[in-house]
């Protein structure tokens, strides 16, 4: 009913097969499904009643059962209806996604429940990643609920702070390496390629992918099945975008849905291929050698999912669009300021996009946009203490803390007797 399947070349490998490239040709992996017979299962299942969560969609996972299932609780994060930030924008109908709310914190979490249920499944017993922080921290999470060991290759000085505590006090072999993602995503593939007993879980493996595709199928849900025109989204090494954009044709195949949201990338400036090839209108990414940003999150120069973000965007009738480092953390603020939703940088950017692309007529203010904003705001919390006016420090006496608020000194009675 399953299987693994090159996006390139089609060639098909056995679901429960141990590949990250197709064999054939090197291209990308996805997993393909049996869609009449999915139908059938998922009319006689009772999904619909479940909550709001990853594992209401047990039925569209590649799993065999739910005997191996290792949750914590994932997905069913909220679509926050943003109006007070929509009206600043001079748009009409905005929502925020806020994956910050998953149990680590980012929306890595929903790949990594199926991924590592999926390692259990595979009877492998240690894992590994290469990571610009959020991965590492879920990976590490998910490996301790599952009591498996994790391993997982960071660039040394380049993740924030919030995620490397979170790899280090989940157990995890965290590995700092003297390069950047690119290198060390290089080097696990190459590993696990080399030793089979360790299993990669970066966004190339495709049944991580299958957990992120909920995403848009919570989109859906939460707007009771009419899908919104847009979903605007960081992109990073493209598998987030590839994933979401697969959930919503999975939900058109199988008519769940009538249409699919125009898929919109949002790169920052200094680490933009797979913009920049949609822009040019380009088949291929140039990599960047150094990638640069202050959304270490999207720190990635050679996004290894390009080709399949690519056609997500395109088929979609989607786009792509640059943001600078002062854009990203204007929207950070914006968006805590005006919605109460604190966000790190690299989620920032999707609203930072958002504004650039309306701005520039490039989206229309009727559109119902949906943008996700990937991780908490707490992983780094560094940039927030930078952004932010000083807190003021004064002498423990009301006098003083009146003097500093502006407050006339004598309250009226009545406001005391109360
Ligand atoms: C907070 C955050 N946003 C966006 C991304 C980019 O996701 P992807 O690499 O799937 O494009 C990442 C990836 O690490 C991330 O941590
Ligand atoms: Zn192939």
């Amino acid at each position: 009913m399953m299987y693994q399947k090159c996006i390139v070349c089609g060639e098909k490998f056995g679901a429960d097969e141990i590949i990250y490239l197709c064999r054939r040709c090197g291209g990308l992996l996805e997993v393909d499904y049996d869609y009449d017979l999915l139908e059938a299962k998922i009319k006689k299942s009772d999904w619909q009643s479940l909550p709001l969560s990853v594992w209401r969609y047990k039925d569209f996972m590649p799993i065999r059962g739910s005997s191996k299932i290792v949750s914590l609780t994932e997905g069913g994060t909220g679509l926050h209806s943003c109006q007070r930030l929509a009206r600043i924008l001079g748009i009409k109908h905005l929502y925020v996604k806020n994956e910050g709310e998953n149990p680590t914190g980012s929306f890595k979490d929903r790949g990594m429940t199926v991924g590592i249920t999926k390692a259990l499944e595979l009877n492998v017993e240690t894992v590994i990643c290469a990571s610009t922080g959020n991965t590492s921290a879920s990976l590490a999470a998910y490996a301790a609920k599952a009591g498996l060991q994790c391993i997982v290759l960071i660039p040394s000085g380049k993740i924030a702070y919030g995620k490397l505590a979170q790899a280090m006090v989940y157990g995890a072999k965290v590995v700092q390496i003297r390069g950047n993602f690119d290198r060390a995503l290089k080097i696990v593939l190459e590993l696990s390629e080399k030793h089979r007993e360790v299993y990669l879980l970066n966004s190339i493996n495709p049944y991580r992918l299958e957990g992120q595709k909920s995403l848009a199928y919570e989109i859906c849900d939460q707007l009771n099945r009419q899908p919104p025109d847009r979903v605007v989204l960081p992109v990073g090494n493209a598998g987030n975008i590839s994933a979401i954009w697969k959930g919503f044709t999975e939900f058109r195949k199988l008519g769940l849905v009538d249409r699919i949201p125009r898929m919109t990338g949002i790169q920052a400036e200094g680490a933009a291929p797979i913009a920049q090839a949609i822009k040019n209108g380009r088949a291929e990414i140039v990599p960047i050698d150094k990638p640069e940003t202050v959304a270490t999150a999207i720190r990635i120069g050679a996004p290894i999912s390009w080709k399949k973000a690519i056609r997500a965007i395109r088929e979609s009738g989607g786009t792509a669009e640059t943001v600078s480092d002062e854009e990203i953390l204007e929207a950070q603020k914006m968006l805590a300021r005006h919605e109460g939703l604190f966000v790190e940088p690299a989620s920032a950017s999707s609203i930072a996009g958002l504004k650039k692309l309306f701005e520039a007529g490039k989206t229309d203010e009727d559109e119902v946009v949906v943008c996700v904003t990937t991780g908490h705001g707490l992983k780094d919390p560094d940039i927030a203490i930078k952004i932010s006016e000083k807190p003021s420090e004064v002498d423990a006496e009301i006098e003083s803390i009146e003097r500093l608020l502006g407050l006339s000194r004598y309250m009226p009675a009545t406001v005391i007797s109360r």
